[in-house]
């Protein structure tokens, strides 16, 4: 039986946070079943680019079967977005509009009975995103020491009960599936109430764990910045508090000029801010989407732009000033390659001087 599609979650709010251009240059790091990158390919098109990112293989196939109209338009990578980086150079995809991060696992994923992330199906522990990951979640449940399982689901779940659901996974090795771990963390969290599964904490923190989710998630919101051109855009859609935290954290220092520490009189970090925030408060689905699509839920979108220094900036507005007397109808956002150019050219001025 086929799985149902993933509904992309927020999808005009992407669009608008992305301040999507036609004819403009995207990357989605999360390409997962490609719904986002379709409505994005649908505003950027004709004349614009997409490169779409996924660890998981079988996200790269269905996407591209979904993005097959636009076959010229897209460029496919089955890569860790930990990666981000080296992939755009490699591709020669610098600088770009606009960045998209959707983290988490897609539908797809939950759903397929092999892959192990849910706890309503028997499946074996693997979780990962990736088949060329070493450690499966399996290795997690039946090897760590209970000390380093029990921080382990405090840390990445915020579950309360962690050591003694570490104690009684420990005391009831070897676990073979799935169900045999929900029942076992079922057990651990007791009779309390909760709004949720009580196994939901601890698979959340499992998954974190056999995919490093959150390293590196940080490492390549550090690599973005680099790519953006001017004015381009940064858009984050979250779905638990750690993840919402780093990129709180993240927007408001590179938002920030001085991050000093307040007790320090004169400004000895030299940081400048690289980012504006656009979203001050998070953005969240409406009650309407949530019904359609209850997965939603939990969903928290931030969104930031990309900003340059002054003198930067007057510097490539009188290059493109210029550039549009040659081409009258040249525009900042239809010239990446100018851009491109333009801050190698300061890089290597900013050097000499
Ligand atoms: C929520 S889904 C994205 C859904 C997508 N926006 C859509 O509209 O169909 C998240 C996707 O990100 C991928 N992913 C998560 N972490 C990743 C990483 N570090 N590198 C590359 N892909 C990652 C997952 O494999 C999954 O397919």
């Amino acid at each position: 039986m086929m799985s149902p599609a993933h509904i992309p979650v927020l999808t005009e709010e992407v669009i608008q946070a992305l301040a999507v251009q036609p004819g403009g240059r995207y990357i989605d790091c999360t390409l997962g079943g490609g719904g986002h990158a379709a409505a994005i390919l649908e505003h950027i098109s004709p004349g614009g680019q997409l490169l779409g990112i996924d660890a998981d293989p079988e996200a790269i196939r269905s996407a591209s079967q979904r993005l097959s109209k636009y076959v010229n338009s897209v460029l496919l990578i089955n890569d860790n977005f930990v990666n981000l980086k080296s992939i755009c150079y490699k591709n020669d995809f610098v600088p770009v509009h606009g960045i998209l991060f959707d983290l988490g696992l897609s539908s797809l994923q939950l759903n397929d009975n092999e892959r192990g992330f849910s706890f309503q199906h028997k499946a074996p522990l693997d979780m990962r995103f990736s088949p060329d990951q070493e450690i499966t979640a399996s290795d997690i449940v039946n090897d760590y020491p209970e000390e380093e399982l029990a921080r382990l689901i405090w840390t990445y779940g915020e579950e309360t009960a962690a050591r003694r659901i570490a104690r009684n996974i420990v005391q009831e090795r070897p676990i073979n599936n799935t169900l045999e771990l929900a029942r076992i963390v079922e057990r651990g969290v007791g009779k309390r109430q909760r709004k949720i599964h009580p196994a939901t904490k601890t698979f959340q923190a499992v998954r974190i764990a056999v995919n490093k989710e959150l390293d590196h998630f940080e490492l390549a919101l550090k690599q973005a910045i680099d790519l953006l051109g001017y004015q381009g855009r940064l858009v984050v859609i979250s779905y638990h508090s750690l993840e919402d935290r780093i990129v709180k954290q993240f927007m408001q220092k590179e938002s920030t000029n001085c991050i000093c520490p307040p007790e320090v009189p004169i400004c000895t970090c030299g940081h400048t801010a690289s980012l504006r925030q656009i979203n001050k408060r998070i953005i969240a689905p409406s009650p309407e989407e949530i019904k359609r699509n209850p997965r939603s839920r939990s969903a928290r979108l931030r969104a930031a732009e990309h900003i340059i220094g002054q003198e930067e900036h007057y510097s490539i507005m009188e290059e493109l000033r210029s550039a549009a007397e040659i081409r009258p109808n040249a525009h900042v956002w239809k010239r990446p390659a100018l851009l491109k150019k333009l801050r190698q050219t300061y890089a290597v001025l900013s050097i000499v001087n």
